[in-house]
């Protein structure tokens, strides 16, 4: 499965899809979160992160410090490329050492260092639907992403 589209109408709805996703994420998973300003990139990164047993209250938005780090089930390294003004600011911050890991990526904003990111990734497209709506477009890259989507969409 190469695209698969999730309605979110709620916060709930959000953590049962993040728990669904982490479930399924195989080590060394890397997730790339486009969608505007409040698109809910971050909120995702927090359910997604609970499906580690990571608490939500570790997660926030890492604007300022560029990458964050949480110890859950799995390690978890969180980038927003929001405030990057190039490819080589976000290269010096040592992604591929994660990208070559069992660990799980996460980047918001990463549209912006698309050039930077392994074939093999899951994109995610965030809309705003609603108040308390949201819509995920997932997109695989890979085949092992085709597979991971065909799973998750079986397991919600
Ligand atoms: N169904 C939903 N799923 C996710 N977030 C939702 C939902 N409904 C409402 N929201 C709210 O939308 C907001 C999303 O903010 P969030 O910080 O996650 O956006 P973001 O895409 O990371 O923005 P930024 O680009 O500024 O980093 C939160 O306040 C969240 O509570
Ligand atoms: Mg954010």
């Amino acid at each position: 499965m190469k695209r698969f589209v999730f309605q979110s109408e709620s916060l709930a709805d959000t953590d049962r899809f993040g728990m669904a996703l982490a479930a399924a994420l195989s080590p060394g998973a890397v997730i790339a979160l486009c969608g505007t300003l409040g698109a809910g990139k971050t909120r995702l990164v927090q359910a997604i992160a609970g499906g580690f047993g990571v608490p939500a209250d570790t997660v926030v938005s890492p604007t300022f410090v560029l990458c964050q780090h949480y110890h859950g089930q799995r390690t978890l390294h969180h980038f927003d490329a929001y405030r990057l003004n190039d490819d080589d600011e976000f290269l010096e911050l040592g992604p591929d050492e994660y990208f070559d890991s069992d660990d799980v990526t996460l980047i918001e904003w990463a549209d912006r260092v698309e050039r930077c990111l392994p074939d093999e990734r899951l994109e995610m497209q965030l809309t705003v639907t609603g108040e308390q709506a949201r819509q995920f477009e997932c997109i695989a890259h890979g085949e092992e992403m085709q597979a991971l989507l065909q799973q998750l969409s079986e397991s919600l």
